[in-house]
């Protein structure tokens, strides 16, 4: 099949979107809701509040929310309807201008948005040789004057939404306000999430549940294509038809505290120090009676054993989840994997039959890459399964089974916790397919998943232990670069340290597998260059071992400078460590849940010591829903 083509338009936002109507200052309820959500996009942020008297404030500033929060100062409004957005701009740059919400022509309708529409440009023309005046660069805009048009026409606000929406080509979710009914606020989504908090006597609207955790954990599912208008005392949702559907309720299951900083300066040295918790609490549960139970499994196990080929789709970190997935399914369940890039799966037509599990990894659930590789999965008869620590998001919605990996929300940027509990989640599938095809014994299954249930102790003792790690940063922080070389499941831990490396402390840093180096990367040695080496366990591939002890010396002959993990005991490394990391031993499989761990640490440290806001690196995002 010829793949899709790629969208044209890339006027695109990745953004975090909150809407409130009740009895409490709609200003304050949206900011602190902003706060929370800033993790999404920080390039700029806005706000609208409506009050009784039929008046509309609309602020928005360039920046971090604080500069919009410097900019209204006292200016306090007193309406209690209100939204708020945080923007990740891509194009229209972060500009005042740029910022939502986007006004119609009367200042009475007010529009916030996250995704793409696809058909601005043409809609932008349209508007404009009708005599609309728009004032930005956004795409948008076009959806404030739109909706003018259908008020002007005779419509409410929420048939406005609909009619609109139904000429809107790409992904969207979209708040609207309107002067004329300050109690009111429509939102609509397509392919960008959407929930609903249920309070008393108040009501939220927001891309994710962290936006009013504070206020309540009731909240409704909104599915594909639907338009919701929400009041007080409740809200109404239909399709882009008009025609009435149910949300899905739900009932959140973390709490504010979870969404806190706990008195870390930093989320995601607060969400590193949460990962034995986050693995424990992925691993819970999935063994009952002497078998593994997998979450929302809705695939018969006869597919499941008919299957004779997996593919596992993922992007960033979830992609070195993916290959370490890799290695536990072929080891245990003996079926080939193939792990992909999300982002090029579909456009190279991959071989896809009845006969393929595609396994895609997401920690959001909303990736846009990873969406796509699904829906074309899908296309070709695949079976999908998706493992996502996000209930409800999309990628577990278009899949036919679900594995959640239960870390609790992660607010930083950088993937710490959910990593982890990706690669717990990555065992228990590889141990549930072994079970499903027999090519472990169910005794065999047991003691694997025994011996996994004790990582979470293990991960804490890294953490006990990780202190000599920032002071080492801080050694480091100068380096113009940093070489990372791993071998087997030391080679996906090395390019994670590398990826978190770049992210957060914006330094030249490279994974290579360990073999590769003399294949070229050596090159790239040179006097006092850093080089974190994952070694391989001394135990068991004894080989392995020495064939990394011979690359380290390789490397320290043309002067670098080695900073190896290796397990506790491993005397043989000790000679040529320059700094020695030592993690517990583990059963080989299990290693990059204990390896991974100081390497984070020594990035957010030496992005600290380079003085970066850790949570919130320059260009990126939490969620990327565009392509
Ligand atoms: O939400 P997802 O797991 O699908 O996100 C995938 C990547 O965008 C994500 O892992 C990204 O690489 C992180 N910034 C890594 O720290």
């Amino acid at each position: 099949m010829v793949p899709d083509r790629p969208a044209a338009a890339r006027l695109d936002v990745v953004c975090g979107i909150i809407g409130y109507v009740g009895g409490q200052p709609a200003q304050s309820v949206v900011l602190d809701g902003l706060r929370r959500l800033e993790y999404r996009g920080y390039d700029s942020a806005g706000i609208a509040v409506l009050d009784g008297s039929g008046a509309l404030l609309v602020r928005r500033k360039a920046g971090r929310l604080e500069n919009l929060e410097k900019q209204l100062g006292t200016d306090l409004h007193e309406g209690s309807c209100g939204i708020g957005h945080t923007r990740w701009a891509t194009h229209g740059g972060p500009t005042d201008r740029n910022a939502h919400p986007h006004v119609d022509c009367t200042g009475r309708v007010a529009v916030i948005h996250n995704g793409i529409i696809e058909n601005f440009a043409m809609l932008r023309t349209e508007l404009e040789a009708a005599g609309h005046e728009l004032a930005s660069e956004t795409d948008t805009e076009v959806v404030a004057h739109l909706i003018e048009d259908r008020i002007g026409a005779g419509d409410d606000l929420a048939t406005a939404m609909r009619t609109v929406c139904r000429r809107l080509d790409g992904a969207f979710t979209l708040l609207a306000v309107r002067a004329d009914t300050p109690d009111v606020v429509v939102g609509a989504r397509r392919n960008s999430p959407l929930v609903v908090g249920i309070g008393d006597g108040e009501t939220f609207l927001a891309s994710d549940v962290a936006a009013f955790i504070a206020h309540t954990r009731d909240a409704v599912e909104l599915g594909q294509d639907q338009v919701v208008e929400v009041r007080r005392d409740g809200y109404t949702v239909t399709d882009f038809a008009g025609l009435p559907v149910d949300g899905k309720s739900f009932r959140i299951s973390w709490d504010l505290a979870a969404a806190e900083k706990g008195g870390h300066p930093y989320f995601m040295l607060k969400e590193i120090e949460e990962q034995p918790a986050a693995v424990e609490d992925t691993l819970r549960g999935h063994l009952a009676n002497g078998r593994i139970v997998l979450d929302e499994e809705r695939i018969d196990e006869q597919v499941l054993r008919d299957i004779d080929k997996v593919f596992v789709v993922a992007c960033g970190t979830a992609y070195h989840s993916g290959m370490i997935a890799k290695y536990a399914i072929e080891h245990w369940a003996r079926i080939p994997v193939e792990v992909e890039m999300a982002s090029e799966f579909r456009y190279r037509d991959p071989v896809l039959d009845r006969a393929t599990l595609v396994v895609a990894i997401s920690q959001s659930g909303e990736t846009m890459d990873t969406l796509q590789a699904i829906r074309h999965a899908r296309e070709q008869k695949a079976t999908v399964l998706a493992v996502c620590n996000t209930n409800g998001a999309q990628i577990p919605r278009e899949s036919d089974a679900v594995l959640y990996t239960r870390s609790g929300p992660e607010i930083g940027v950088a993937a710490t916790k959910t990593f982890l509990s990706q690669v717990a989640a990555s065992y228990l599938l590889g141990l549930g397919l072994a079970q499903a095809r027999g090519t472990k014994y169910e005794d065999e299954v047991v003691r694997e998943f025994d011996a996994l249930a004790t990582m979470p102790a293990l991960i804490a003792e890294v953490l006990a232990t990780v202190e000599p790690v920032r002071e080492l940063a801080r050694e480091i922080a100068r380096s113009k670069a940093v070489l990372f070389l791993g071998r087997h499941l030391g080679y996906p831990v090395a390019l994670e340290g590398a990826l978190k490396l770049k992210e957060l402390a914006y330094m030249h840093a490279e994974g290579f597998p360990a073999g590769e180096l003399k294949h070229g990367p050596i090159a790239l040695v040179e006097e006092g260059l850093p080089v974190v080496v994952v070694m391989p366990s001394p135990k068991g591939r004894r080989t392995l071992h020495g064939k990394v002890l011979s690359n380290i010396q390789e490397i320290r002959a043309r002067g670098a400078r080695t900073i190896v993990v290796a397990e506790e005991g491993d005397t043989d490394v000790r000679p040529y460590a320059n700094h020695l990391i030592e993690v517990p031993a583990t059963p080989t499989l299990f290693q990059p849940l204990v390896a991974t761990v100081p390497l984070q640490v020594l990035a957010a440290e030496i992005a600290l010591a380079r003085g970066y806001d850790v949570d919130k690196p320059r260009n990126l995002a939490k969620s990327v829903t565009v392509e």
